[in-house]
């Protein structure tokens, strides 16, 4: 049995991956609206992906006998200043994404709860790449730099780089 505490801490988190999800269905939006096909598709999947790992709370609290909430999600912003500042925005929210999966590890640990500590080792390793992944494409998207046509050549890096994780997750499945 889950405590109370410890279900409420994780129906918080159910909160934040389902507004990421939207946050992120929010960008492929405005990227499609650019003209950066690539960028969408990025998107649209990155936010199937936070639906995926809120859903993944559900199922587990409904596992532990708790209660699993749907949230109330706040208003994701429409516009974006630049992909740049996209993409910037995406990686400040998983880093306060993995800043919230630590503090849920730390409650666990301090409850003795050792089902919730071992679940959460996969929002762990999660986070890791993700936070990665988003440094990893700022890094691209710098080296591209400003020119004529450079949102052209962000759009197909980012295209490929979907594609690539694509693959990734094909190969787990
Ligand atoms: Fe589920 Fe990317 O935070």
């Amino acid at each position: 049995m889950i405590s109370e505490a410890m279900t409420g801490a994780l129906n918080k988190q159910i909160s934040l991956e389902g507004y990421a999800s939207f946050l992120y269905l929010s960008m492929a939006s405005w990227c499609d609206r650019e003209g950066l096909d690539g960028c969408a598709q990025f998107m649209h999947r990155q936010s199937e992906e936070e639906r995926e790992h809120m859903l993944k709370i559900f199922e587990y609290l409904s596992e532990v006998d708790g209660h699993a909430l749907t949230p109330a999600i706040p208003q994701a912003p429409h516009e974006f200043d630049s992909i740049q500042e996209l993409f910037k925005e995406v990686y400040k929210h998983e880093q306060k994404v993995t800043a919230s999966i630590n503090e849920l590890v730390a409650l666990a640990n301090q409850e003795n709860d050792h089902s919730t500590s071992v679940f959460l080792q996969w929002y762990v390793n999660e986070q890791r790449e993700e936070e990665a992944l988003m440094r990893s494409i700022l890094d691209k998207i710098k080296l591209i730099g400003t020119g004529p046509q450079s949102l052209y050549f962000i759009d197909l890096e980012i295209e490929k780089i979907n594609a690539a994780e694509l693959a990734a997750e094909e190969a787990e499945a």
